[in-house]
């Protein structure tokens, strides 16, 4: 079997296996913003991708699909429920995202979690060509690092976490904290979205090993090994923009975003709220501003109708399912206490779309409404941001994405101040055309600029010479 200069690991693979009603099976694609930010890196690349395809015992051989190596790792129903529901969305997921909900400690899926890891570790060292270079991502595979490092000491390692990494405070809850900075530091560079999730790693460092750190290096230093230097800093990520604004400009779309409209009702104001079903991305907050706007009578129905997209995810997580019943609840009580006979309060979508349609949606919004509680980049925000060829759309974004750090001119809220939040809607509503368009101009200079195809260089660039400086000390 072939052997690859470049892996990416992920627990998901780009493509997930999917199985109809008829009980044909196929391939599409996978949902979330890792997927979306490094397929294009890999098209690129002819490296291979080690990952899961989404469903349970699924032992199928390498393939290759649309131009990229596919390597599946099967997962059994019970490892599904453990490492991936379990410890990944109920431990670390809530943990690594402020205790918005309350992370389970149970020692059966760490143990799964550690057994799992070990079956992607050993995957990636089997289609790894000697020296290659093994990209490592997000935390469902934190102690892959370690063990490939164990298995493989001529690999260069790369980690990048996609989702915030929680203050020392929090994050010293996790009895398996000690084990998961070591599986870590098994890596030569460790990526984060923000400078503030950078500082934090290191000060877990700090407090949890003996080790030395010099903002952004680690000296790692053991009893088996060689003294080994690890850089952990942050590289925000981002999103293959051009082909989002190039989409916008298809006539196609901008006529279906003119149907959109019309299918509303054509109101003044379309707001739009795009996110996976997650309790971290403040739909609760929003529909909650949205209400009280329309109870005081701040905004009418006729004017403003906000669109809601919420793509299913984790469904069988129980947070997520009480999340479900709780905004359909909300929906459907503003509405039923707003809408008129022509016009909906809020338009309400639990299921995903197609880029084209998404794209079509962003050109139909006048304001997008981003309001997660806490969020490693929100890709959202940059989607919409590149869609706006046309220096229209105003972008509300959250303090506490990752993406606030680099779209300052945003109207940047926090969705926990539900008053200012309100404020900042009305605001976005009214704001003259003039300093709505100098502001997009500003934010699509920035996410143009820092494109995806920057951040994987940028990353890969620090992974290289990484790789020149250890072997000087050889
Ligand atoms: C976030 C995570 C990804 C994850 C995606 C979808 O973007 O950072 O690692 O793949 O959500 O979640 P899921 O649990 O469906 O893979």
């Amino acid at each position: 079997a072939a052997e690859y200069d470049f892996v990416i690991v992920s627990n998901r693979l780009p493509v997930d296996r999917v199985t109809d009603s008829d009980g044909v099976a196929s391939w599409t694609r996978s949902p979330g913003g890792l997927v979306t930010a490094l397929e294009p890196v890999m098209r690129d690349a002819e490296g291979a991708w080690v990952g899961w395809g989404g469903q349970p015992d699924l032992e199928i051989e390498r393939f290759e699909n649309d131009g990229i190596h596919i390597i599946p790792v099967a997962l059994s129903a019970v490892e599904i429920e453990e490492f991936y529901e379990g410890f990944s969305n109920d431990t670390l997921w809530p943990l690594y995202h402020d205790v918005i909900s309350s992370p389970a400690y149970h020692r059966e899926w760490w143990e799964c979690y550690v057994k799992v890891n070990q079956r992607f570790a050993d995957a990636a060292a089997a289609v790894s060509a000697q020296g290659a270079a093994v990209w490592v991502q997000d935390y469902q595979l934190q102690l892959v690092p370690k063990m490939l490092r164990e298995k493989r000491p001529d690999l260069t390692i790369g980690f990048f976490n996609h989702i915030p990494f929680p203050p020392y405070g929090i994050y010293s809850q996790l009895p398996w904290r000690t084990q998961i900075i070591e599986g870590l530091l098994g890596a030569d560079v460790i990526g984060f979205q923000r400078v503030a999730d950078a500082g934090n790693f290191l000060r877990a460092v700090r407090r949890l090993t003996g080790y030395q750190t010099k903002n952004p290096v680690i000296e790692v230093t053991s009893s088996s090994e060689r003294p080994r230097r690890v850089v952990a800093r942050a590289f925000p990520i981002s999103i293959d923009a051009s082909s989002f604004e190039k989409l916008a400009r298809q006539p196609h779309i901008q006529e279906r975003a003119r149907k959109i409209r019309e299918g509303l009702g054509n109101p003044k104001t379309v707001m739009l709220g795009v996110d996976r079903l997650d309790y971290t991305k403040g739909i609760g907050h929003r529909l909650q501003a949205f209400g009280e706007l329309l109870a005081e009578g701040r905004v009418d129905v006729q004017d403003v109708t906000l669109v809601q997209v919420a793509s299913p995810s984790r469904e069988r997580v129980a947070a997520y399912m009480q999340l479900r019943d709780e905004i359909a609840l909300t929906v459907g009580r503003i509405n039923g206490d707003f809408a008129t006979m022509s016009h909906t309060a809020i338009s309400y979508h639990h299921h995903g779309y197609p880029r084209d349609e998404m794209v079509a949606l962003y050109l139909a919004a006048d304001v997008l409404l981003v309001t997660a509680l806490r969020d490693g980049m929100n890709l959202v925000a940059k989607e919409y941001v590149a869609s706006r060829f046309d220096e229209g759309g105003v972008l509300v974004l959250s303090e506490f994405t990752g993406a606030s750090d680099e779209l300052k001119k945003a109207l940047l809220v926090n969705p926990h101040d539900i008053d200012g939040l309100k404020d900042t809607i009305l605001q976005a509503i009214a704001m003259p055309e003039k300093e709505r368009s100098s502001r997009m101009r500003s934010l699509r200079k920035r996410v143009l600029e820092n494109d995806v195809a920057r951040w994987s260089n940028n990353f890969l660039k620090t992974l290289e010479q990484a790789r020149a400086s250890r072997y000087d000390r050889l």
